[in-house]
């Protein structure tokens, strides 16, 4: 069959979307593409801090300088290529195309990448800085696509902005309070060093970050007293921001990447009845996924990409004409893998759920490899299009 040129380029472009952007675990493809990034980036770095030695500059000057270049070529060629997919984003779907890049060029992803080319832009506008070199090394944030600790750990910061900001404003208090307090007691004593709130102000930041006051030592019982507490506040207000990142960091793990079991996947009816070699595949291929109550996990009229069993908690399934709720042991989104049709209704999360996703292609695997698993989905899929309410 003819397939014709928007369909082609439609195609491709969904296929490089998936090797950029979807990071499916055995795209081989995909996992190249990354590798052959991160080495990139990697490489790139230790070539700006090569490039800073003289002895370095001189012998490999010109090799380092062009293998550079290649680097912001590659990056500008990613950088390109990952706004050209854009609109095949789930979450940008039903945006007009140029909709969906602009919004896609604001995330912050895509924002590092550009980062990762403007030193290229300010070495052409400044040639002779020693500065604009080292831009570059803002090229290593690119390596946070990969690493999804880095998110989890922007996303902690995002979650306990205010508990960090009160931190914030605790030390800057105990800081000006310190500060203030030593220019009363020992400002005239010791005029050179004690003399103004500037110089109070860097002796208490030092004696809060235990780095000491240097040469400046208090010369009063007073001064002595207030430098001892200063010391011992110095130590809460440090620990206190640590301790609310690192519980964060703790329940957001918890959060998003529970651990599949094979308790859990035994549980789902539809597996029940497997023999154990095919539920620890199964363990391996599905997907943890948690989520907060009132989450939209697909919308009518989406493409389907995935089709989820629901470990705990319970989704609200609804168009106009139906509002069904299915709980734990249920599955959904398996209409439209089925029939290649759009999503026949939107999915919210009543609860909060702890899901197991089944990508597409696993999907239409399993069904190959399990005569019984396709004939009871394709059964409850019939009977879902009849505008029967049911689970799974
Ligand atoms: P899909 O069309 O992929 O996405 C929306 C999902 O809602 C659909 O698959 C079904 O899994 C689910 N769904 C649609 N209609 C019903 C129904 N009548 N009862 C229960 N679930 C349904």
């Amino acid at each position: 069959m003819d397939i014709s040129k928007p369909e082609r380029i439609a195609t491709a472009r969904q296929r490089m979307f998936e090797i950029l952007e979807h990071g499916r675990r055995r795209d081989f493809a995909s996992r190249i593409i990354d590798g052959f990034l991160v080495v990139l980036v990697v490489t790139n770095v230790a070539v700006v801090i090569a490039q800073s030695v003289p002895e370095v500059a001189a012998e490999y000057g010109t090799s380092l300088y062009l293998f550079d270049r290649l680097c912001v070529i590659v990056f500008a060629i990613e950088y390109a290529a990952r706004i050209w997919v854009a609109p095949e984003h789930p979450m940008l779907r039903g945006n007009s195309p140029l909709m969906a890049r602009l919004r896609f060029a604001g995330t912050p992803l895509m924002i590092i990448d550009a980062l990762a080319l403007v030193p290229w832009l300010l070495e052409l506008l400044f040639p002779q800085s020693t500065l604009v070199p080292l831009t570059r090394l803002v090229r290593l944030l690119k390596l946070a696509r990969y690493s999804p600790a880095i998110a989890t750990i922007g996303r902690v910061i995002v979650s306990e902005r205010r508990a960090l900001m009160a931190c914030v404003i605790i030390l800057s208090g105990v800081l000006l309070t310190a500060a203030a307090l030593m220019l009363a007691i020992e400002g005239h004593k010791q005029p050179g060093r004690l003399g103004d709130m500037s110089k109070t102000m860097w002796w208490a930041a030092a004696m809060l970050a235990k780095i000491g006051g240097g040469e400046t030592e208090p010369v009063t019982a007073l001064g002595r007293i207030v430098s001892a507490i200063t010391v011992m506040l110095g130590i809460f207000c440090f620990a206190l921001p640590v301790a609310i990142i690192g519980r964060g960091f703790y329940e957001e793990i918890r959060r998003r990447d529970f651990v599949i079991t094979f308790a859990m996947v035994a549980r789902v009816p539809l597996f029940s009845k497997l023999d154990a070699s095919a539920i620890a595949d199964l363990v391996s291929i599905l997907r943890a996924r948690t989520v907060t109550p009132g989450t939209t996990l697909m919308r009518q009229g989406d493409r389907g990409d995935a089709m989820y069993f629901i470990a705990s908690g319970s989704v609200e399934v609804s168009s106009p004409t139906l509002s069904v709720h299915l709980s734990e042991g249920d599955f959904f989104g398996e209409m439209a893998l089925l029939s290649k049709e759009p999503r026949a209704a939107t999915v919210t999360a009543e609860t909060s759920a702890d899901l197991l996703v089944l990508e597409v292609d696993d999907f239409l695997r399993l069904l190959d490899r399990l005569p019984a698993f396709k004939a009871h989905i394709e059964q409850v899929a019939i009977e879902r299009q009849h505008g029967k309410l049911k689970g799974s």
